[in-house]
């Protein structure tokens, strides 16, 4: 692959598996724009409880949905989704959307809501003249970007994930909402056919973002 072509680097896996820092880590060692959607089925998922819609499909969600004019803003290396002028905050990692966020992401109105939109990121990234885009969550590599140059899907131990999120003060439902994630109908959490599968539990941050720097180097050589 020639030096100055735009790349797209793929990573998924359960809650608290190192995603977001692996993540963050490669978009400044390459220059890639990082962009979450874990934020963005948060973010809806506040907007749509705070209209009062319940997590299930029919009329109340397709015109909740319709009334959310989604909007991107990027800071440094990090790409943030705006949602009728609002940026999401810490409000959206709160006790309370931990528990219903998957439930909401469970719905297919909502995914296929999202779905141009996170495709439309890679755009963005060009646009903002990034090398390429390093997009996590848990079906980018098997539904928004199947032919991402590198796809890969990170796991570690329960008790380790569960210290990780400990450690950022943060009280999150991790085994409930990997067990809803993956035995959803659309777009499941599961390593898709094809991608690396990358254990954390024993690796630091550092060795895993090597680990992760040798691939790409190895694409872009
Ligand atoms: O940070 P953590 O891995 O714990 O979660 P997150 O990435 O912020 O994602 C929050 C929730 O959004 C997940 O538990 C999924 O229910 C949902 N999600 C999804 O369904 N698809 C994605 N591409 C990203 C997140």
């Amino acid at each position: 692959m020639p030096n100055d072509s735009f790349i797209i680097v793929a990573i998924d896996g359960g809650a608290a598996a190192g995603k977001s820092s692996t993540s963050r880590g490669i978009s400044e060692r390459y220059c890639l724009m990082h962009v979450d959607t874990g934020s963005f089925y948060r973010a809806t998922t506040l907007k749509l409880m705070g209209a009062g819609i319940a997590p299930e499909e029919g009329d109340a969600l397709s015109k909740g949905l319709a009334a959310l004019d989604l909007g991107t803003s990027v800071t440094g290396n990090a790409a943030s989704i705006t949602i009728s002028n609002w940026t999401p905050d810490a409000s959206i990692r709160s006790q309370k959307i931990n528990e219903n966020v998957s439930r909401y992401a469970a719905l297919p109105s909502l995914r296929e809501f999202l779905l141009k939109y996170q495709r439309s990121q890679a755009d963005v990234a060009k646009a903002n003249g990034f090398k390429g885009l390093v997009m996590e969550g848990r079906d980018i590599g098997s539904v928004i970007f199947p032919d991402a140059d590198l796809r890969l899907f990170l796991v570690a131990d329960p008790e380790k994930r569960a210290q990780r999120r400990a450690k950022e003060g943060i009280q999150d439902s991790i085994q409930a909402r990997d067990r809803i994630d993956s035995s959803r109908k659309t777009a499941p959490l599961k390593c898709p056919e094809g991608a690396t599968l990358l254990d954390t539990s024993d690796l630091s941050l550092d060795a895993v973002i090597d680990t992760v720097s040798k691939m790409i180097d190895k694409l872009i050589a």
